[in-house]
C-alpha cells in the first residue's frame, strides 16, 4: 500500500494524485490502481504521469466508478499501486514530437521531461483538449515549443516529416490519423503509440486485453501498451 500525498481537481473532469513510491518507472508504463476492497472488481490502469524518487504522479479522467472512487482519496489515506506495468517508450532523441489527446496527454508529461535531457534532442508537444486544458504551464516547461488546442483536431497542427521519431497518445480515432499523416509523409516508422483495452489482470495472464496486429494478438498490458502504430494500424 502507498501513502497519498495528493489528490486535486484540476478542472471538471481531470484530477492529479500524488502517491508515495519508490519506484523508478518508465515513461509509458502504467500502475493497475485500486483504493477500494471488493467492488468494483478489477483494479484501474492508470499511466504515470510523473515520478522522482520518492513518489509518482498520475493524472487521470473520472469516467465511471473507480475513477469516481480515486476523487474521495485524501492526503495519508492509502491507495495500492503494485508495480510499474508495461513497456513504456523506448528512449528517444533527435527532433521529437508527441501527440496528445484528452487523457493522453497524461504518459507525455515524463516522456517530454525524460526526452529534454538529452542534449541533442527537442520536444515538441501537441497537447488537443476537448473541454478546458489543464496544467499548461507544467507542460510548457518540460517542452521545446508547446502547442494547446481547444476543440478541432490536434493532428491538423502537426508536419510528420519535420520529425526523426513521433509518439502518441489518445482516442485511437485520432492517432489513426495522425498515423495516415506519418504514412502520407512517409514517416510510418516514426511513429509509437500508447494503446488503451479494457484491461483485466495488467500482467499478461488473462489476455483480456489482446489487440489484432500485424504480428497476431498482442497483449496491450504486457507487450504494450506502447506499439509501432505500424503494427497496430496495418489496415490502413
Ligand atoms: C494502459 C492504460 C493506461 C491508462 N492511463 C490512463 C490515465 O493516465 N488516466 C486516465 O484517466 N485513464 C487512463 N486509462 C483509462 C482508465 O483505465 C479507464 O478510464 C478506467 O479504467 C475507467 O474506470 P472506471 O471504473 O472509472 O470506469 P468504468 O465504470 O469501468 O467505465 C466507464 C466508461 O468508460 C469506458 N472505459 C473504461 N475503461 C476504458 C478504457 N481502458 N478504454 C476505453 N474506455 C474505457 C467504459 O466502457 C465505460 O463506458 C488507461 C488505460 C490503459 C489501458
Ligand atoms: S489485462 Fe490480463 S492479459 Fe492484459
Amino acid at each position: 500500500m502507498s501513502k497519498v500525498l495528493e489528490n486535486r481537481q484540476l478542472n471538471e473532469d481531470f484530477w492529479l494524485l500524488k502517491a508515495a513510491c519508490s519506484d523508478q518507472p518508465a515513461p509509458g508504463q502504467f500502475y493497475m490502481l485500486r483504493s477500494w476492497t471488493e467492488y468494483p472488481l478489477l483494479s484501474r490502469p492508470i499511466s504515470v504521469f510523473d515520478a522522482d524518487a520518492d513518489s509518482v504522479s498520475f493524472l487521470y479522467k473520472v469516467v465511471g466508478k473507480g475513477t469516481r472512487l480515486f476523487t474521495e482519496l485524501k492526503p495519508g489515506d492509502e491507495i495500492e499501486l503494485g508495480r510499474a506495468l508495461g513497456n513504456g517508450y523506448s528512449p528517444v532523441h533527435g527532433k521529437v514530437a508527441m501527440v496528445g489527446g484528452g487523457v493522453g496527454i497524461a504518459p507525455l508529461y515524463l516522456a517530454a521531461k525524460t526526452a529534454l535531457q538529452n542534449p541533442d534532442t527537442t520536444v515538441d508537444l501537441y497537447l488537443g483538449f476537448s473541454g478546458t486544458p489543464v496544467l499548461e504551464e507544467e507542460y510548457r516547461k518540460v517542452c521545446t515549443k508547446l502547442d494547446v488546442k481547444v476543440g478541432g483536431f490536434i493532428t491538423d497542427d502537426i508536419e510528420p516529416k519535420d520529425y526523426d521519431v513521433i509518439l502518441t497518445c489518445g482516442p485511437v480515432i485520432m492517432m489513426k490519423v495522425l498515423y495516415r499523416k506519418c504514412k502520407e509523409q512517409g514517416k510510418a516508422d516514426a511513429l509509437d503509440i500508447s494503446m488503451e483495452s479494457r484491461m483485466g489482470c495488467g500482467i499478461g495472464a488473462c489476455l483480456g486485453c489482446s489487440i489484432e496486429t500485424s504480428n497476431g494478438m498482442k497483449r496491450v498490458c504486457k507487450d504494450g501498451p506502447v506499439f509501432k502504430g505500424s503494427e497496430v494500424f496495418f489496415h490502413e
